[in-house]
């Protein structure tokens, strides 16, 4: 496949939303994979000579003259083929079958069952003959390509799977990648090393090799910036750029005054100077112009951008005085890429670092090398760097901080009191030992005040509420059962504490349909 790669598997793109999810689970199997656009010529597919190419869904319908396509030749090459939802239609259209809109649409989760003619189907072996798969489509194959066996039903989807085992040409109308469809791993894994022949001979060190290789072949003598937050993304992205470039790399941490309770001095024993890494630090005080700039302003998408947009700023002073840094680093991961909306998806919020970057960014380029990463392969190439565990396991902390935490606008005194019953709520979590299966727990500051009565005296505060979630890979939360004893301890201790509040809520809300963050 490539340099670094035996083996690898090629996704090509149509436009879903679970493309990344479909190479990640690839990679899951110990199998390089790569997600290219739909339009990669034939010429390049050839000379990449995947062992496998994975035809992703997408929003268009494959009877429509300006939908995404692809080279008919592509399934003569003699590499196996798997065609899932727009990909399966795709298939079948351009190789004779028919497609048309389907009589009743499907969403969600559906029982399929199997047809006889699937027992000695490569791509089903060892799956149930009814399974639970996600659906999700508007058209369907209404009829099979000459040569194709239908090997799966729905009541209302005559082709949910068919295959050309002689072609190695397979597709499934539903979605093998998500959780949901219960053996979905299953089916891909049989894809991976069955139909293609993978071995398996892929890790996480593989990943770091080549991306240490390309950014040394790209930044070459060059100087980089990294903007380090302390988190776990860009932890890691600094770690590695520094094992690419070494001391050519300055790491600049700023804080903007929206972090939490003392963080900025611990991110500064980390990684500053006397700290456990051999970087170039440097710390920018930057709360007061920030908070300048959120003066007034309460609409959540403008206080992401104006949050984006002062990290450059300042980024780009910092750069100057250093000298001939062309590049910024940012540890920028999947889920950042897809909420911000970029590609086909829609927009859910602008990541500070994706979506809300200004119009003009002073460097010659931005490079994110965990890009294309989920949160949880991002903790693993951390652990094969050697990060120590409690950096690598820090639950994630937004780019615009606080900011995003506070609802309305942003002031210092509204700051202060997150912090501190943020604060409070951590230490009370941790001490029940409470945090082990959550991804994700924090205090934000809701903009609502109530009446409350304190002493013998009316109180008109503001409410505090508390959040803690788990998942693995943070594109879909659910809201923990955190036991009751740790809640009323916790909101005992805010409401004696931290002025200013007299009232605390628990959000008992999932994603979807809430985000994890309030804003
Ligand atoms: P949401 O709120 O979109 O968050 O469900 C998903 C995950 O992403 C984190 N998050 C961000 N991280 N910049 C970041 O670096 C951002 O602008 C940003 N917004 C949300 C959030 O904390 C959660 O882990």
């Amino acid at each position: 496949m490539n340099e670094m790669a035996n083996e690898g598997i090629l996704v090509l793109d149509f436009g879903g939303q679970y493309n990344q999810l479909i190479a990640r689970r690839v990679r899951e199997d110990h199998v390089y994979c790569e997600v290219h656009p739909s339009t990669m010529p034939l010429s390049e597919i050839e000379r990449m000579a995947p062992k496998g190419i994975i035809l992703t869904g997408g929003p268009n319908s494959v009877y429509k003259a300006d939908s995404a396509t692809c080279d008919p030749k592509l399934f003569s090459l003699g590499i196996p083929v798997l065609g899932i939802c727009y990909g399966s239609q795709l298939m079948a259209h351009l190789l004779g079958g028919t497609v048309k809109t389907a009589p009743t649409s499907e969403y969600g989760k559906t029982v399929v069952s199997l047809v006889p003619a699937a027992s000695g189907s490569k791509l089903f072996q060892g799956v149930d003959a009814e399974t639970v798969c996600w659906m999700s489509h508007t058209d369907y194959i209404e009829q099979a390509p000459e040569g194709f066996v239908v090997t799966a039903e729905t009541p209302v989807c005559p082709v949910a799977a068919m295959e050309n085992a002689e072609r190695k040409l397979y597709a499934t109308q539903f979605h093998p990648e998500v959780m949901h469809t219960a053996q979905g791993k299953r089916m891909l894994k049989n894809f991976v090393y069955d139909v293609c022949g993978c071995k398996g001979d892929w890790r996480m060190g593989d990943f770091i090799a080549r991306t240490v290789e390309k950014l040394r072949a790209k930044i070459g003598s060059g100087r980089a910036l990294c903007a380090l937050s302390g988190g776990v993304d860009s932890s890691v992205a600094a770690v590695l750029l520094s094992k690419a470039i070494g001391k050519q790399l300055t790491c600049v941490f700023v804080d903007h005054g929206l972090l939490r309770k003392d963080e900025g001095d611990q991110v500064e024993s980390v990684f500053g100077e006397g700290g456990s890494y051999d970087l170039q630090f440097v710390r920018v005080n930057a709360k007061d112009r920030f908070y300048a700039k959120l003066k007034g302003v309460t609409e959540p998408e403008r206080k992401r951008k104006i949050i984006g947009e002062e990290f450059i700023r300042v980024f780009e002073e910092e750069a100057k005085k250093i000298g001939a840094v062309d590049y910024l680093v940012q540890g920028t991961i999947y889920p950042d890429v897809i909420e911000s909306g970029l590609g086909n998806s829609a927009t859910i919020k602008s990541h500070h670092n994706v979506g809300g970057l200004p119009d003009y960014v002073d460097f010659k380029e931005i490079v994110e090398p965990l890009r294309l990463l989920f949160k949880d392969e991002v903790r693993e190439v951390g652990r094969e760097l050697g990060l120590p565990d409690y950096l690598v396991n820090r639950q994630p902390f937004p780019g615009p901080g606080l900011g995003i935490r506070i609802i309305g606008e942003v002031t210092e005194e509204k700051v202060k009191i997150v912090q501190e019953a943020d604060a409070i709520y951590r230490e009370e979590v941790a001490k029940a030992g409470a945090d082990k299966n959550l991804g994700q727990y924090f205090a934000a500051l809701t903009n609502m005040r109530s009446v409350g009565v304190m002493g013998d005296g009316r109180t008109y505060d503001y409410a505090i509420a508390l959040r803690a979630v788990m998942t693995s890979d943070f594109m879909t939360a659910e809201s923990a059962q955190l036991p009751w004893a740790v809640l009323q301890k916790t909101t005992s201790r805010i409401v004696n504490e931290v002025k200013g509040v007299n009232r605390v809520l628990y959000d008992c809300t999932g994603k979807p349909p809430a985000t994890i963050e309030f804003e």
